[in-house]
């Protein structure tokens, strides 16, 4: 591997590009109306996801450029690096193969990377999580006192909680009857208050799925739920006095999910009921990893593999699709042409699924805890803009929210509609569908953004000269629309991957090192140094800065 990632800006398709920008008039409106194949032509398919980027501010000069910077960075070679298990994690200097996850058993050739057989341990490690999976939704696997799992309970942050939490609400339908997940993150304890608050502890499993095995929300979340369980399970009339009864309600009650399997053993969990992954696995790529077990209880392991399959179906088409087919690099590239030359600071995912809703939230730590970085990954300063901010909510609630500004506001917001054709709940009101009527809203958003409505057509409806300019809809505001059967476990798997490969096409343009997260250790750091100021330690609060000192003294006159 180079020990430098090519510099975009430097490339001759950048300069044309800036040119092409600087000469750029979008008009969605005439481009339709003088290419009536615009739509198909700017239609492109992955797998079970039709994804339609004409309604995009590009012509086919924007789309052939970009294909040139994607050559000139060389993303084919990271791309193939990436999957052949290169260290292309430079700063931790790690492999990136969330790829080999999903690859199906038995694929050939087989992948051997830093003397890992790769293909064997992931199977295996699924082999681990499965048969568990099936012990629990039979009722085979029981709880102290012999009742079955009624409720699998997650406690993870991060990427430890945001995949399993995003894939369980987005597969609902395929959860089997009598079980239910829930999911504990923050550390806040209302969180865990609240969550345990119903449940009975003879039925309850815990997961304590982290990969680090080191989080202080995690562990104190674990800590908080061991406790939970042998008070409440007391409270039954369970004999939980001694220590091997309680002892052996954590071997019960309590699983692990972590790449630190020592540090399960030092918290009290059998290593025989904990599931391994490995540290070429991201934590914000990690829920086709055993990370995923709270869902693959939830679901079963045949819907399980059947989202694995939907990544690999996306990972194929991904490392093998020239530029202008390749979905996930023409979407990746899309939002270099937008953020580095429209000056678009934003990125919208609006999923008109309403299982799709934490969607948004999981791709905020995808997309920015990997591409929210100042520096490349040989360590000099990047030389143009990186990361936007995503944000989102499902339509139609946002519709009535935020969308004001997306209409009509000065700033350029691209954004992603995410639709399925097939909804779970066929529900009618009167003789209307009323999945019909939620998809007009999507249908009807995507147009009104690309086409708006002017001054004109506003007077042509007898609207009072004054309220004119207030009624004009500019169009030309940027979307994709990206629509399958059904929200299946495939389909999930699918989007996933694909949003995956894009922040990783976009990380490449911008020569940093999508797989790292230093950002995020500095306040974990201040956290342990402040804590004993916050408890009361004076010399701890005298070192702090001034308006710290202040909030401490405010929280500790406050507290009662
Ligand atoms: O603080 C950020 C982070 O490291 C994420 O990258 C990660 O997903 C999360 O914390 C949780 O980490 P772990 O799985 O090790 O508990």
């Amino acid at each position: 591997m180079n020990s430098h990632p090519v510099d975009a800006t430097t490339t001759s398709a950048w300069n044309k590009l800036a040119a092409h920008a600087n000469n750029f008039s979008p008009d969605l409106r005439a481009w339709f109306a003088a290419d009536p194949d615009r739509a198909e032509k700017f239609t492109t398919r992955v797998g079970d996801l039709h994804v339609d980027l004409s309604k995009n501010l590009l012509t086919e000069e924007t789309l052939a450029l970009l294909g040139q910077l994607a050559d000139e960075v060389q993303l084919q070679d990271r791309i193939d690096a990436m999957f052949s298990g290169a260290h292309i994690n430079v700063t931790e200097d790690r492999a990136v193969l969330h790829t080999a996850l999903r690859r199906p058993p038995g694929a050939t050739p087989a992948l051997h990377v830093d003397g890992q057989d790769i293909d064997t341990d992931v199977q295996a490690e699924f082999d681990k999580v499965f048969a568990f999976a099936d012990q629990v939704r039979s009722g085979e696997w029981k709880g102290i006192t012999g009742e079955r799992i009624k409720t699998v309970v997650n406690i993870g942050i991060g990427g430890s909680d945001l995949g399993p939490v995003m894939a369980y609400e987005a597969l609902k339908p395929y959860v089997q009857e009598g079980l239910e997940a829930r999911f504990v993150s923050n550390i806040d304890p209302t969180d865990i208050a609240e969550t345990l608050a119903d449940l009975d502890p003879r039925s309850t499993l815990f997961i304590i799925a982290s990969k680090t095995f080191t989080t202080l929300e995690t562990l104190t979340n674990a800590r908080l739920a061991r406790e939970w369980l042998w008070r409440e399970l007391a409270a039954t009339g369970a004999k939980i006095a001694d220590d091997d009864a309680r002892r052996s309600a954590v071997a019960r009650h309590f699983v692990a999910v972590s790449t630190a399997l020592d540090k399960v053993a030092d918290f009290g969990i059998d290593p025989e009921n904990a599931f391994g992954f490995w540290d070429w696995v991201g934590g914000r790529y990690s829920v086709d990893s055993a990370i995923g077990a709270s869902l693959a209880i939830a679901i079963g392991p045949d819907n399980f593999r059947n989202f694995l399959a939907g990544f690999h179906t996306v990972d194929e088409h991904f490392r093998s699709t020239p530029w202008a087919q390749n979905v996930p690099a023409l979407m990746g590239l899309l939002n270099i042409w937008y953020t580095n030359f429209l000056d678009a600071h934003t990125h919208a995912v609006l999923p008109y699924a309403q299982y799709l809703h934490r969607f948004p939230a999981y791709l905020q730590q995808l997309t920015m805890e990997s591409n929210g970085k100042s520096v490349r990954w040989d360590g000099a300063t990047v030389s143009s803009e990186t990361g936007e901010i995503w944000w989102g909510e499902p339509g139609t609630n946002g519709q009535h929210a935020f969308y004001q500004l997306i209409h009509q506001g000065t700033r350029l917001v691209p954004v992603d509609f995410i639709a399925v054709a097939n909804p779970a709940h066929g529900l009618k009101d009167g003789d209307a569908d009323v999945h019909e009527l939620f998809l007009a809203n999507f249908f009807a958003q995507s147009k009104a953004l690309a086409f708006g409505k002017t001054a004109d057509e506003v007077r042509a409806e007898g609207t009072a000269e004054d309220i004119v300019p207030a009624r004009v809809f500019s169009g030309n505001r940027p979307s994709t629309s990206i629509m399958a059967p059904q929200l299946s476990p495939s389909v999930l798997g699918q989007l996933i991957a694909l949003y995956e490969h894009i922040t990783f096409v976009q990380g490449i343009v911008w020569g940093i090192d999508s797989f790292d997260q230093w950002g995020v250790e500095l306040g974990k750091e201040l956290a342990l140094e402040i804590a004993p100021a916050v408890s009361g330690d004076s010399d701890a609060l005298a070192s702090q800065d001034a308006s710290t000192q202040g909030l401490i003294n405010y929280y500790r006159a406050q507290r009662r």
